[in-house]
C-alpha cells in the first residue's frame, strides 16, 4: 500500500453487513433458516412496529447475518420482485465507516444511485445507510453503524421467540457469486474495478470450467483489505445448457446464485446441516479414489468426506473443503456453500469439473440441460 495515498482505498469495506432477501413469506424462511441451519432469530419489524408495508426478519448465526423480507400489499416492489425473480437475494449490505462518502465515492465513478444517504434514529443511535444498483435488481446497501448501538436498525424490536435450534458453527460469509448475462461478466467485473476499487484476483476460462455439456467463466473480484469477494459468472457456449443460462432463465435475469459461508469443522457443520434436512449435490464415490494422489495428504479422515459428499482442493497456500446445497427454492436459483479454508484462498477450481457434473444430474431431471 502506496503511503504517498495514490492507491488508498476510496471505498474502504468493513465488511458484509448483512444479506436480505425478498421472499413470498417471510415468517415460512425464517422458520427454515433457524430449523435447517441454525440461525438465531435477532430482530423483526412489520405493522407491530409501525410498518404497514412490509415484514422482515433478521435471524444471525456468529457474523452472518440475514433479513428476510416479505411485501403485505400486492403492488409493493418487494412483492413484484418475488412475482419475478422468486426468492431471492435483493440486498448484499455492506459495513463502512462513512455511508455518505461511500455513496459520493461511488457514484461519481459511474454506479447508479438506489438510495441516497438516509438517516434513521432511535434511542440507540442513529445509522446512515446509502446504495446503489449493480446486476439485474441486485443492490449495494452501505451502512455506517458506529454510532448506533441497537440490535439492528431503528424501526426493528428484538425478536422474542421461544423456538431456537443450535447453531451449526456458520461463522462468516467468505464469497457471495453473481450469475450474469452472456458477454456481460467484464461489464461487472470493469464495475468492480472502476466503482468501487476492487481487483480481479483470479480468473476461469471456459476451457477450465467446462464439462461435456455446459460451461462458463468466472472472475473474483476482492476489495482492498480482501474481506468482500464477489466471483462473477457468465455462461458459456457448451453442447447443451449453461447451469448459468438455466439460472438466469429461472430468475429472468441476473442476480446472486450462491453464497459461500465459513466453518471451523465443515465435517461437524454439514452432519448437522444434513440431519435438519438441507439438502446437498451428490458427489460420485470415484471424487474419493484418487482425492489424495490429487490434493496430497489433509488433516481429516477420507471416510466422512465420503459419506458427506464433501471436496477437497488445494492451491499453493493450503487446502480447503467445500460443499454445495441444492437450491433452497423451487426455481433452480439461489444456493449456498459451506466451506472451511486450511491456508488456501482460492475457490475449488480443481472440483469445478465433478461440481459441474453434479449440477449437471440435478439439471438433467429437471429437464433444463
Ligand atoms: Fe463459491
Amino acid at each position: 500500500m502506496s503511503s504517498t495515498g495514490a492507491h488508498q482505498d476510496f471505498l474502504p469495506l468493513l465488511g458484509t453487513d448483512f444479506i436480505e432477501l425478498y421472499v413470498g413469506n417471510a415468517k415460512q424462511a425464517a422458520h427454515y433458516y433457524k430449523t435447517a441451519f441454525g440461525y438465531q432469530g435477532l430482530a423483526y419489524s412489520g405493522p407491530e412496529t409501525g410498518d404497514k408495508e412490509k415484514v422482515s426478519y433478521v435471524l444471525r448465526q456468529q457474523k452472518v447475518t440475514l433479513v428476510l423480507t416479505t411485501a403485505l400489499k400486492p403492488d409493493s416492489t418487494i412483492a413484484k420482485h418475488v412475482d419475478l425473480h422468486g426468492d431471492g437475494v435483493k440486498v448484499i449490505a455492506l459495513t463502512v465507516s462513512d455511508a455518505r462518502d461511500a455513496f459520493e465515492q461511488t457514484t461519481k465513478r459511474g454506479a447508479k444511485p438506489y438510495m441516497q444517504p438516509v438517516v434513521t434514529k432511535d434511542a440507540s443511535g442513529e445509522i446512515v445507510m446509502s446504495g446503489i444498483q449493480i446486476y439485474g435488481d441486485t443492490v449495494h446497501l452501505f451502512v455506517e453503524r458506529r454510532n448506533y448501538k441497537g440490535i439492528f436498525l431503528p424501526g426493528f424490536k428484538s425478536w422474542e421467540s421461544s423456538y431456537a435450534p443450535s447453531e451449526v458453527g456458520l461463522k462468516h460469509i467468505d464469497h457471495c457469486v453473481g450469475n450474469v448475462g452472456w458477454n456481460q461478466m467484464n461489464t461487472w467485473v470493469t464495475f468492480y474495478e472502476d466503482v468501487m476499487g476492487f481487483k480481479n484476483i483470479l480468473t476461469f476460462d471456459d476451457k477450465q470450467i467446462s464439462t461435456e455439456y455446459s460451461a462458463l467463466m468466472s472472475k473474483v473480484m476482492s476489495n482492498g483489505n480482501g474481506y468482500v469477494k464477489f466471483p462473477i459468472n457468465e455462461p458459456a457456449e457448451g453442447k447443451k445448457k449453461s447451469q448459468v443460462e438455466e439460472y438466469l432463465d429461472f430468475y429472468n435475469g441476473e442476480g446472486v446464485q450462491h453464497i459461500a459461508i465459513g466453518t471451523d469443522n465443515i465435517i461437524e457443520t454439514v452432519s448437522q446441516l444434513k440431519n435438519r434436512g438441507v439438502e446437498f449435490l451428490s458427489i460420485p464415490s470415484a471424487y474419493y479414489d484418487e482425492l489424495l494422489n490429487r490434493i496430497g495428504p489433509i488433516d481429516e479422515d477420507i471416510a466422512p468426506l465420503q459419506k458427506l459428499g464433501i471436496l477437497v482442493d488445494r492451491d499453493d497456500e493450503g487446502y480447503l473443503l467445500q460443499i454445495f446445497t441444492k437450491p433452497v427454492e423451487d426455481r433452480p436459483t439461489l444456493f449456498y456453500e459451506i466451506i472451511q479454508r486450511k491456508g488456501a484462498k482460492s475457490f475449488g477450481a480443481g472440483n469445478f469439473k465433478a461440481l459441474f457434473e453434479a449440477l449437471e444430474r440435478e439439471q438433467e431431471l429437471r429437464g433444463n440441460l
